[in-house]
Parts: structure tokens; C-alpha cells; sequence
């Protein structure tokens, strides 16, 4: 089921958004009449989800950059300032995760997670404030459970997400004057996903467990993530900012039983 709301004419910026959960988002706002820009780091990916987004009829714009650039990142705003106006809703989504134990995690390998998704967000959200039209932006981070949820072989992906829900609220108390609103969305396991293959999908037995360990008995869907962030940055979320909101049909609070319930089970 799709929401639909108007973003005729409106300027939606969604970094990280050539694949998966971000470029759904983007497809969401596009089918909503806004002119939609996206950005990441690989040609291949710009130039598949720009051909994707004209032919569904969007105004759309692609830009080459890595999150990890801060100039870079302010080059990909210019660009598509310069095409399309200031910037009424950004989403900032790039991200990088793989499973490994912290005791055979490299630091670079440590780093490489934080340098894309926490100093990366920071990039963005920084290079972008001066291309927002103020007041009435809204500003969403694509953030992960593993933020406030402990999990193993996350200790990367979780200190970094951890890192994107503070610099959310931080950002909502310094740009709340400016008329700017800063939420999160927290998705739980989106199936068909990048990060679904590389976290959540193994052996079948593994995926049923982990269907049921959602409360909702089913995993996400794109479109459940890119409703939710139509709604934050539409005029129906005029007085939500600072909140980070999880879309995981209820998984955050029930992550801790399932582990024990398991354990227990073990002879
Ligand atoms: C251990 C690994 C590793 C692995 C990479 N490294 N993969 N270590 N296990 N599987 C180490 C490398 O050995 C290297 O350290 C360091 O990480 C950097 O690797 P590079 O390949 O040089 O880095 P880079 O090209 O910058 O790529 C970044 C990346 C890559 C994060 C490693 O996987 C990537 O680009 N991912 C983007 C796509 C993605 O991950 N999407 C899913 C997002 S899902 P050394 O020491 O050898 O130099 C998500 C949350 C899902 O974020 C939540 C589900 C509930
Ligand atoms: P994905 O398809 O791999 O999306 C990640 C996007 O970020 C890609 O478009 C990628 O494109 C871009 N990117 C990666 N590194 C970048 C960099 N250094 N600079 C610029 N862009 C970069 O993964 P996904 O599973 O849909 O995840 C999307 C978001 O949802 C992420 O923030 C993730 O943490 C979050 N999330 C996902 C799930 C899930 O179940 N999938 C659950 C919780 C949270 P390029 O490779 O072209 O750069």
C-alpha cells in the first residue's frame, strides 16, 4: 500500500539514494510530483536509478559523490541547486555493513563504517544546511536498530548509527529556529534489501526464526520505509522533530527475548 501525498514542484534530496530502502524513497517522492536528486559514490548506480526515475516521468537529477568527501558533497548540493532550487526534504542514507566480530574486526574496517555512515551523515547534513529552503525543511537520517540495540558482529554499525540519533537531535535543538525538523526512521529487516542479504538472510531456518522474532510476524517493506518518510516530511509532521522512529513492526522492543528464548532452548 502506497501513501500518497503532493510534493508537486517540491526539491527532495536523498543521498545514498541509487539503491535499495533510499532509492524507493526517492521512487516514493517522485510518484508524489517532486523533483527528486539523487546521490552516491559508483557511475553505474547514478546512472541506473536516474534512468529509472525519468522513465517513471520524474524531473530528476544524479550526481556522483561519496558521503566520506565533505567538498564533494558540497559540489552534489550545488549541482542540483542549481537544477532544481533549494532543498525542501534530504535524506541522508548512505551507509556501508558487514557482519564481523569485534575481535577480528580490522581498524580500518571499523573505521570505514563510521567514516561512511556517521562522519558521512555529518558531511551531508552539514553541506546542506546552506541549500535548505528555510523555514519548512525537514531533514530525515536513515538510522538501523543496531543503534540503541545491542547486536554482535555490529560493534562498527552500531557505535556509528548510535552516532547518527544523537547528531539527529543535536541538529533538531541548533535548527529548530531556523524553521529546519530532524527525524530519523530506524527500519527494521527490509526484505529484497542490500542490508537484508548481508545481515539478516542465510540459511532458511535463519530466516523463519528471524520472520518470527518480529512481533508483527512479517518482515518490512520498501515502500512501509518510504511512506513513513513522506509523512516526516510532509505538513502533517509540522511539530515532529528531534525523534528517532522506528519502522520495524514492533521488532526493537521484543530483540532481547527472542536471543534468550533461543538460548534457553539449548540443551
Ligand atoms: C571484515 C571487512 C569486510 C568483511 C570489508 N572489510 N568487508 N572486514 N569482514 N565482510 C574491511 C576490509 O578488509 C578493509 O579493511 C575495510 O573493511 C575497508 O574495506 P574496503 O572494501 O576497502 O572499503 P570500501 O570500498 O570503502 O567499502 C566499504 C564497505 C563496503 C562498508 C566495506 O561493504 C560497502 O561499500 N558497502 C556499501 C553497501 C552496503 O554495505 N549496504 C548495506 C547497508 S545495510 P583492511 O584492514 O583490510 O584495509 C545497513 C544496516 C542494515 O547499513 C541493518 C539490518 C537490520
Ligand atoms: P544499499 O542498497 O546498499 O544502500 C546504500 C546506499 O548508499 C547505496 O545507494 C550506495 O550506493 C550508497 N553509499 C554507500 N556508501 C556510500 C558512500 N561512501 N558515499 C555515498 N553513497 C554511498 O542498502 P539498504 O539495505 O537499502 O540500506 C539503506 C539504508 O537503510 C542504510 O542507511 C542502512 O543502514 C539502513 N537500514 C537498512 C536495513 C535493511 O534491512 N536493509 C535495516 C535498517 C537500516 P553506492 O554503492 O553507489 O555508493
Amino acid at each position: 500500500m502506497r501513501m500518497h501525498l503532493d510534493f508537486t514542484g517540491r526539491h527532495v534530496f536523498v543521498f545514498g539514494g541509487t539503491t535499495g530502502i533510499n532509492f524507493g524513497i526517492a521512487q516514493a517522492f517522485a510518484r508524489c510530483g517532486a523533483h527528486v536528486s539523487v546521490a552516491s559514490r559508483t557511475r553505474e548506480n547514478v546512472d541506473a536509478a536516474l534512468a529509472a526515475l525519468q522513465s517513471q516521468g520524474a524531473q530528476a537529477c544524479g550526481v556522483c559523490a561519496d558521503v566520506r568527501d565533505f567538498e564533494a558533497v558540497g559540489a552534489a548540493f550545488a549541482e542540483a541547486v542549481q537544477r532544481f532550487g533549494p532543498i525542501d526534504a534530504l535524506v541522508s542514507g548512505a551507509a556501508g555493513n558487514f557482519l564481523c566480530p569485534a575481535n577480528a574486526m580490522s581498524a580500518n574496517g571499523f573505521r570505514s563504517v563510521v567514516d561512511i555512515d556517521l562522519i558521512g551523515s555529518f558531511n551531508v547534513l552539514r553541506q546542506a544546511y546552506a541549500h535548505l529552503r528555510k523555514p519548512g525543511a525537514s531533514l530525515i537520517n536513515i538510522t538501523a536498530p543496531q543503534s540503541m540495540v545491542a547486536m554482535r558482529s555490529q560493534a562498527h554499525a552500531a557505535a556509528a548509527k548510535a552516532g547518527v540519533d544523537q547528531l539527529t537531535r543535536v541538529l533538531a535543538l541548533e535548527w529548530g529556529a531556523d524553521g529546519i525538523r530532524v527525524n530519523a526512521i530506524s527500519p527494521g529487516p527490509i526484505d529484497g534489501t542490500e542490508g537484508f542479504r548481508r545481515l539478516i538472510a542465510r540459511t532458511p531456518e535463519e530466516l523463519a526464526q528471524a520472520q518470527r522474532d518480529v512481533p508483527m510476524g512479517r518482515f518490512g517493506t520498501i515502500d512501509d520505509i518510504a511512506n513513513l518518510a513522506l509523512f516526516l516530511a510532509s505538513p502533517h509532521a509540522s511539530y515532529l522533530s528531534g525523534a528517532v522512529i522506528p519502522c520495524d513492526g514492533g521488532g526493537a522492543l521484543d530483540s532481547v527475548k527472542p536471543a534468550l528464548e533461543r538460548a534457553a532452548l539449548q540443551p
